[in-house]
């Protein structure tokens, strides 16, 4: 995926950032951070955008008061994502490093949120696995995770989807609290290629009711 992902931002091929004005995706993503805000005031705590892109998500998460880092293995996204902030006028800092490798050298440890919208779901067995251990040692011991991926199918180099044992093999020290429908109105490439894209919500410390 990551010469696939290269090529697609040096020839600025990235319809999943169209998703920002895609409303019931974006509405469905909202409605997770606002669970996390619930009852709490801002600043809500650190969180990782992950697999940023051009920090699609990570630019609306630190307007609603996160402190928000990207992170993203592609150095022309990296690039993308700093005009993007500095366009927004947000405070995110963006790095280069790799979800499966060293991640807490890239972007230190303590988060509460990780937010990937895309990057699960297009790695091999192996690459998620570490990127399991990678993302558990960065974060708090109550934090969340929501994962957006695609259902498993071969869609050629688009990514190949998940299942939700994938989900629970990579990240045995956490919860699937919710399985939340990513878009409730797919777009006509969406369902060509059954996209079928759901948000798994998983916690570190799930309450008596998620469980
Ligand atoms: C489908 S794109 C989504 C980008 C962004 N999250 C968004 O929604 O606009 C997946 C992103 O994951 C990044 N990625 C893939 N493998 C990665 C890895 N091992 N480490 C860091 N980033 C990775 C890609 O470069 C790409 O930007």
């Amino acid at each position: 995926m990551n010469v696939f992902y290269k090529m697609s931002y040096r020839v600025g091929f990235h319809p999943w950032e169209d998703l920002a004005h895609h409303k019931p995706f974006a509405d469905a993503l909202m409605g997770l951070f606002e669970r996390e805000e619930r009852g709490k005031e801002p600043p809500y705590g650190k969180a990782l955008d992950l697999g940023c892109g051009q920090a699609t998500w990570g630019v609306p998460l630190a307007r609603r008061g996160w402190q928000v880092t990207g992170v993203d293995n592609v150095p022309k996204a990296v690039a993308r994502a700093q005009e993007h902030i500095r366009e927004a006028g947000v405070d995110i800092r963006a790095v280069v490093g790799d979800v499966t490798h060293d991640l807490e050298s890239a972007v230190g440890s303590g988060y509460d949120l990780v937010v990937d919208t895309g990057t699960f779901h297009g790695l091999n067995p192996e690459q998620r696995l570490a990127m399991g251990r990678e993302v558990t040692a960065i974060t708090s011991r109550n934090a969340t995770l929501i994962l957006d991926c695609f259902a498993p199918r071969n869609r050629g180099p688009l990514p190949r989807g998940c299942t939700r044992g994938d989900v629970e093999e990579a990240f045995p020290d956490w919860v699937i609290t919710d399985v939340v429908d990513a878009d409730t109105d797919p777009d006509p490439v969406a369902k060509a290629f059954k996209f079928s894209e759901v948000f798994y919500r998983l916690s570190r410390a799930p309450q008596p009711a998620d469980r």
